[in-house]
């Protein structure tokens, strides 16, 4: 079993005297290619990961929530009835999650519980997706709905854009609510379709965090939104999933520069998923990688989202044993980068990378080999711990 089910189970019988009746889990992602293209109702390829938040918890009799914080070790509760619920570290994504639920009338019930999780945070890795994933999970197991993953996931959307304050798309949400272990998933964020791709055979997708975290990235990532939907009310488009090159070429002389290069990232990152479901599912492999690799220079160059830190790093990975392709992964400003790299190479370039990075940044990377796992979930207890 995970070891943070075994930890929060454990954590939980001490702190409450018996055991959990329920461990609930939901994953972080990476997404192999598709970055800053969901809030345009575009296309993307996350997966999730085996890294996740768990929660051992167990229903109470009254209207109140009660949780503790290993990572945070600190506790908060809420009474559903009124709750008083303020902007606050990480309470507020159960605060978040709590308003959602009540302004869209889901009946309610009391639990208490004991969470942690291991999905690295800042890190682009969607570490509060997870989180909010996980607890609505929670409340639709003590409260008696139904759990509709993709319900769940826009509900924690709603939460993040309304009461956290960041307007970010569905794609971490969705990957966290729907995920399928073995597989990507090819979404389509305009109707939330989902396909099932199989990873590549003898691939495998590393993750590198450079170790950077950048702040204020929650401001430039809404500006970078703001910046798309003033793009695509000049093409006439309701987003910009809807555009071509062609339109843009066509209106290019009507657009500032800059808004310029943010619409040609967003349409052609589309037209890359596009090419790069069509590589996965036909074996090209070279393909993939090179799709990876423009979409890094595009994110780089004209949306402007990358750091010196995913740089350096895509660059080490380029030129390491195996690699086919690497790029940035997630909101950008620092965090992580994602490689594709052949199954035999694999210690070679883990080996590579780390010199190369320690020698450019002096900064140790973390590096994560990637099982695509499912996404969120509800498990019986452990019997024998
Ligand atoms: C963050 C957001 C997502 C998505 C990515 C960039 O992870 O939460 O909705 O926009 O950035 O692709």
């Amino acid at each position: 079993m995970n070891k943070i089910a075994i930890k929060v189970q454990q954590a939980f019988e001490k702190r409450f005297g018996s055991s959990p009746t329920h461990l609930i889990r939901a994953p972080g992602r990476v997404n192999l290619i598709g970055e800053h293209t969901d809030y345009s109702g575009g296309f993307v390829t996350p997966l999730a990961l085996e890294e996740a938040h768990w929660i051992a918890a167990r229903p109470r009799e009254d209207q109140t929530v009660i949780l503790h914080s290993l990572d945070y070790d600190d506790s908060t509760k809420v009474n559903l009835t009124e709750p008083q619920l303020q902007l606050k570290g990480w309470q507020n994504y159960l605060n978040g999650v709590v308003w959602v639920l009540k302004e869209e009338n889901w009946p309610l019930s009391g639990w208490e519980g004991v969470m942690s999780g291991d999905v690295p945070q800042g890190a682009g890795l969607s570490s509060s997706a997870a989180l909010e994933t996980a607890l609505i999970r929670a409340f639709a197991e003590f409260s008696g709905f139904t759990w509709l993953p993709k319900i769940a996931a826009k509900l924690a959307q709603r939460a993040e854009n309304e009461w956290v304050g960041v307007s970010c798309g569905i794609m971490d949400q969705l990957i966290s609510a729907c995920g399928v272990s073995g597989h990507a998933l090819f979404i389509d964020c305009r109707n939330l379709d989902i396909q099932h791709v199989p990873l590549p055979e003898g691939l495998r997708i590393i993750i590198l965090d450079t170790k950077t975290r950048r702040g204020l990235v929650d401001s430039h990532y809404n500006e970078r939104h703001s910046q798309c939907k003033e793009a695509s009310a000049i093409l006439g488009k309701n987003m910009l999933r809807d555009a071509t090159l062609s339109n843009l070429e066509a209106q290019a002389a009507e657009m500032e520069p800059l808004l310029y290069r943010r619409a040609k990232h967003v349409i052609s990152e589309n037209e890359r998923v596009l090419q790069a479901v069509k590589a996965m599912r036909s074996d090209d492999h070279q393909l993939l990688g090179q799709l990876m690799q423009d979409s890094h220079i595009s994110l780089r160059d004209d949306f402007e989202v990358s750091s010196s830190a995913l740089d350096e790093m895509v660059e080490c990975a380029l030129t390491a044993p195996g690699c086919l392709g690497a790029r940035m992964t997630g909101a950008g400003f620092g965090g992580c980068a994602v490689a594709l790299v052949t199954v035999e190479k694999e210690d070679e370039f883990v080996n590579s990378i780390r010199e190369c990075y320690l020698k450019k940044m002096s900064l140790q990377p973390n590096i994560i080999s990637c099982t695509p796992a499912d996404g969120a979930s509800r498990h019986d207890p452990l019997t024998e711990l």
